[in-house]
C-alpha cells in the first residue's frame, strides 16, 4: 500500500472581489496562470461558491492545481498576497463610468475596509469604476501605502489600441507596444510617439489620419463593448487585471500603464491617474517620467481635471 503524503506548498493567496463577469472571468484567467490560491468573493449567496466551484471543475481539463473557493465571508479571505476589487455596478448602455460614482463610493467604502482589515499586508488592484476615482477611495479608506494600491484602466485601454494597431498593420498583436496617460474615461490619452511596433514608431507607419481614428475608437472603446452587449465588457478587463496581478505576484517589474499615485510625478499633486509604472512585488516601484509635446501635456491636464473633479465628489461623500 502506497501512502500518499500531503504536500506542504507555499503559494500566493489571491481574493478577487466581486464574482460577476470581470471578478469570475479574472479568477478562471489567474487559475489558468497558477497564479495562487484563489478567494472569490461577493454579496450575493451562492454567486462566488458556485462560480468557483465550475472554475475549480475545469481544472482537471486546463490542468491548473490551485484552490479556488467562492464566499460570501470575508475570514476566507484572510492574509491575502493580493486582492483586485470588482464589485461595484457596472454601466449600461447610455451611462457615463462616472454616473456610477455614488453608488459605487460606497460598495468601495465597505470592501477597502474589510480588505484593510483581513489583509493588512496586501497589494490592492481596483477595476471598479469610474476607476480613478475608486481607486483614490480605497487608498483614503485602507490607508495603504500609495505603492500598495493601483488601479487596472491603462492595461485595457492599452489592450484596445495595440489591438486596434494590429489589425490596422496586419501584425501581430505581439509586436505592440504602448504607452497611455490620463484618466479612465473619454479624455485618455493615448501617446502615438511612444507607441512602437516591434521598435519601430508607429508614427513611421500611418498617417496622422489613422491613427487619430483608432486612438478616437479606442477612447470609446468601453461603450463600442457596452453598446452592442448591453452591459460592460470583462474579458478584457479582467486580462489587464490578471496582466497586473501577475507583474506583482512574481515580481516581474513590467512597465505598464497604470493608475497610480503621483505626487511631483508629471506635477499631478497627489492624485491616482495613469501613467507608465513598474510594478512588482511592492506594488507601484516606479513610476516612468516621459517628456510631452505641448499639445500631450494639455491633454493629460484636461483629463487630470476631470480626475480632481470625481476625487472631489469621492471627498464629499467618503
Ligand atoms: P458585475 O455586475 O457583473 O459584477 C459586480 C459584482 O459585484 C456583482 O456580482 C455584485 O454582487 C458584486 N458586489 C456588489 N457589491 C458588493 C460588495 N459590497 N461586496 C462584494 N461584492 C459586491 O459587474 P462587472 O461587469 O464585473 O464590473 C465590475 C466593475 O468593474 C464595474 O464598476 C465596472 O464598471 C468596472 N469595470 C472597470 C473596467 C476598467 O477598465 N477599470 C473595465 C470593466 C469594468
Ligand atoms: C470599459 O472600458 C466599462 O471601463 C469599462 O470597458
Amino acid at each position: 500500500m502506497y501512502l500518499l503524503k500531503k504536500v506542504c506548498v507555499t503559494r500566493d493567496k489571491i481574493t478577487i472581489v466581486g464574482a460577476g463577469n470581470v471578478g469570475a472571468t479574472a479568477a478562471y484567467t489567474a487559475a489558468n496562470k497558477e497564479l495562487g490560491d484563489i478567494v472569490l468573493l461577493d454579496i450575493v449567496k451562492g454567486l462566488a461558491a458556485g462560480k468557483a466551484l465550475d472554475i475549480a471543475e475545469a481544472g482537471p481539463i486546463r490542468l491548473y492545481d490551485c484552490d479556488i473557493v467562492g464566499t460570501t465571508d470575508w475570514q476566507e479571505t484572510a492574509d491575502s498576497n493580493l486582492v483586485i476589487i470588482t464589485s461595484g455596478l457596472p454601466r449600461k448602455p447610455g451611462m457615463s463610468r462616472d454616473d456610477l460614482l455614488a453608488k459605487n463610493v460606497r460598495i468601495i467604502k465597505e470592501v477597502a475596509e474589510k480588505t484593510a482589515k483581513y489583509s493588512p499586508d496586501s497589494v490592492i488592484i481596483v477595476v471598479s469604476n469610474p476607476l480613478d476615482a475608486m481607486v483614490y477611495a480605497a487608498y483614503k479608506v485602507t490607508g495603504f501605502a500609495k505603492n500598495r494600491v493601483v488601479g487596472m484602466a491603462g492595461a485595457l485601454d492599452s489592450a484596445r489600441f495595440s489591438y486596434f494597431l494590429a489589425r490596422e498593420l496586419g501584425v501581430s498583436v505581439e509586436n505592440i507596444k504602448c504607452v497611455l496617460l490620463g484618466g479612465h474615461g473619454d479624455d485618455m490619452v493615448p501617446l502615438p510617439r511612444y507607441t512602437c511596433v516591434s521598435g519601430i514608431p508607429v508614427t513611421e507607419l500611418l498617417s496622422e489620419e489613422k491613427i487619430a481614428e483608432l486612438i478616437e475608437r479606442t477612447r470609446k472603446g468601453g461603450s463600442e463593448v457596452v453598446n452592442l452587449l448591453g452591459y460592460s465588457a470583462y474579458y478584457a478587463p479582467a486580462a489587464g487585471a490578471v496582466e497586473m496581478a501577475e507583474a506583482v505576484l512574481k515580481d516581474k517589474k513590467p512597465v505598464l500603464s497604470c493608475c497610480a499615485y503621483c505626487d511631483r510625478e508629471y506635477g499631478v499633486g497627489g492624485y491616482f491617474v495613469g501613467v507608465p509604472a513598474v510594478l512588482g512585488k511592492n506594488g507601484v516601484e516606479r513610476i516612468i517620467e516621459l517628456s510631452l509635446t505641448e499639445l500631450e501635456w494639455a491633454e493629460f491636464n484636461k483629463s487630470l481635471a476631470h480626475v480632481k473633479e470625481l476625487v472631489q465628489k469621492v471627498d464629499e461623500l467618503l
